[in-house]
């Protein structure tokens, strides 16, 4: 069984004309600790897919048709309560958009924790502080016990990104989803969080999904990447593949897009001295 199937998946919403489908037949699946990489320009169905998975789609909003399971648990047939159960737990989701963020007026802390009182009611107070300590730590916040009373506007946007990193992963979930969450982040920030993703993944076993439309980050980060355009995957495969030899004309297209310095890495076998290399050669001219 895989970790994640996803089967003809399928979205209308209501408000939309009747042939428009935001997503449009996608199937794909990941297994145990899979790093798989979602791209494609804005408003082909990433983040519908991604909302989809986590069960987050209103139903009054859109019509959904195929199938989705994670570990074995169909996510369509499945009531409010067992949804509630399943995000926070197993699955974690980090997005880009407010929505999810943190609200202002609460300490990180307790939003960190917030998964932990809705899950791990066995743990006792200090056992949930422990345990936010630990996974502010581990997404590489320093001086954490000072980060865990702070307000969300007391953190820089880097910091803040790595704190609800932190709250998507406390209770150690099976997959993690991150919708664009590098997007609005500097490029060294982006970097530090892409080492951090990789280290989750390598350290806790923890599957990513990890949707973009920035192909560069993709291509440091994921085994496999699928390319998705107006609600279809047009092509998909590991991510050296793909890049290296694209077959579709839209990924020829998104690879073209993409400013030279940072075409120039995905054409070397070794992205990240690539990267070294010609940032060294900038400084020098
Ligand atoms: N709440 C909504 N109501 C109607 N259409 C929507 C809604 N959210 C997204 N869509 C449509 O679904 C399509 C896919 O959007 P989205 O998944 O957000 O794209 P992206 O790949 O940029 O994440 C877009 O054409 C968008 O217009
Ligand atoms: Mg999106």
């Amino acid at each position: 069984m895989s970790l994640l199937d996803v089967t003809d998946l399928k979205v209308h919403f209501h408000d939309a004309a009747p042939e428009r489908f935001a997503v449009n037949g996608v199937s794909f699946s990941m297994e145990e600790g899979d790093v798989l990489g979602l791209v494609g320009e804005s408003g082909c169905g990433k983040t519908v897919t991604s909302m989809c998975i986590s069960g987050l789609l209103p139903r009054w909003k859109a019509d959904t048709e195929g199938r989705i399971t994670l570990e074995g648990t169909e996510i369509f047939n499945c009531t409010q309560a067992e949804l509630n159960r399943i995000l926070g737990k197993d699955l974690g989701v980090v997005f880009q958009e407010p929505m999810t963020s943190f609200n202002p007026v609460y300490r990180i802390g307790r939003q960190v924790a917030e998964s932990l009182y809705v899950h791990e009611h066995a743990l006792t107070r200090d056992q949930k502080k422990k345990r936010v300590l630990d996974a502010l730590g581990r997404v590489g916040l320093p001086e954490v016990k000072e980060v865990y009373r702070k307000y969300p506007h007391e953190l820089s946007g880097g910091m803040l990104q790595r704190a609800m990193i932190a709250a998507a992963i406390v209770t150690n979930p099976r997959l993690l989803i991150a919708d664009e969450i590098t997007t609005a982040l500097d490029v060294s920030i982006q970097a530090r969080i892409i080492d951090l993703l990789r280290k989750l993944n390598r350290e806790m076993g923890m599957a990513i999904l990890f949707i973009s439309h920035d192909l560069h980050v993709v291509n440091r980060l994921c085994q496999r990447v699928i390319v998705m355009q107006r609600g279809k995957i047009v092509e998909s495969g590991r991510t050296k593949d793909v890049f290296l030899h694209p077959q579709h004309d839209y990924t020829k297209q998104l690879i073209a897009a993409i400013p030279s310095r940072k075409r120039t890495v995905i054409w070397l076998p070794d992205g990240r001295e690539a990267d070294g290399y010609i940032d060294r050669k900038r400084s020098n001219s």
